[in-house]
């Protein structure tokens, strides 16, 4: 039997805001390679849920654990899972140089778009300026902003489908295992929109590059070790875009009331047994059109 390894797992989660419960009692583990929607009203937690998951906003109650990349696999390939609710600052940094996170506000620092993607590539590894001058470049390319245009534009000069742009770009740039996405859609308009669900399929299922070709660490000293053939991207995504839940057919997690009220595949999402998932299908649009404004 062939085993995936974990890439995250949520145990037993709860985060409340006073006396508003967020979270109760969330179980979840997202296998290395999975592509993973988490659906729900607006206000329904699924940015708490995010932020929870990428160590950014610590539990109440229950833990997250996560794959570290830097540690040798055991005999089955699962990496060490880390408790993010114990771990250091230092080994959350070692995990999160895997990951990127697209946020809902897209989180450009203030600069240059240029310096929004290269400062990571910067920081972090022993890329050349040449080779990072390249994937920044490559990454705005792939995202459809003309590069000529917008490499040297000022954050506060783009619209907001343009930063959201910048945003996934700066992601893609960094070439991650683990990618988390905040409503990548929201705002843009339909024709970007419908780029974007390209872009986030084909990043997805872009093999990582083998290793030797991935990045030397400074933090490391050495190349990933997960830069192996067989190593697989995961994709999470926050959402309420339907035309991307039926692009990319993904693994559907739906929050209602504080739980998990569904968690399935796609094709069986708003079947008769979870009727939250049929009224949100339905109001879908209505809350999409609520959120551009
Ligand atoms: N830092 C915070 N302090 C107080 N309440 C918060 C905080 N962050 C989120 N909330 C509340 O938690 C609920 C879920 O928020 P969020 O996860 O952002 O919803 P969404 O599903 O729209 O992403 C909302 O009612 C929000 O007001
Ligand atoms: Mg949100």
């Amino acid at each position: 039997m062939v085993i995936v390894p974990i890439e995250i797992r949520a145990e037993q989660l709860g985060k409340s805001f006073g006396d508003h419960v967020v979270l109760s009692e969330i179980d979840l583990t997202i296998h290395s390679g999975e592509i993973v929607c988490i659906v729900g009203a607006s206000g329904s937690g699924k940015t708490v849920l995010l932020d929870t998951l990428v160590g950014l906003i610590a539990p109440d109650s229950g833990r997250v654990l996560a794959a570290d990349h830097n540690a040798d696999s055991d005999a089955d390939g699962q990496p060490p899972l880390r408790d993010l609710t114990t771990i250091t600052e230092r080994e959350l940094d070692l995990v999160r140089l895997h990951w990127a996170v697209v946020f809902q506000r897209n989180a450009l620092f203030s600069g240059t778009v240029r310096e929004n993607l290269a400062l990571w590539l910067r920081e972090h590894t022993k890329l050349d300026q040449a080779e990072i001058d390249r994937r920044a470049r490559a990454s705005l390319e792939a995202v459809a902003l003309d590069v000529a245009d917008v490499l040297d534009k000022d954050r506060d000069e783009l619209s907001g489908g343009m930063a959201k742009r910048v945003a996934i770009a700066r992601a893609i740039a960094c070439d991650p295992l683990v990618m988390f996405y905040d409503e990548p859609t929201t705002g843009l308009d339909p024709m970007v929109g419908s780029a974007m669900h390209d872009l986030i399929w084909r990043t997805h299922v872009a093999p990582p590059p083998a290793q030797g070709e991935g990045f030397a660490f400074r933090d490391l000293g050495f190349v990933r070790p997960r830069r192996t053939p067989s190593a697989k991207r995961t994709t999470i995504i926050v959402t309420h875009d339907r035309d991307l839940l039926r692009r990319l057919r993904p693994r559907v997690i739906m929050l209602h009331e504080s739980r998990v009220c569904y968690d399935g595949p796609y094709a069986r999402f708003g079947e008769p047994d979870c009727p939250p998932a049929q009224a949100y299908l339905q109001f879908m649009p209505v809350l999409h059109e609520r959120e551009i404004q």
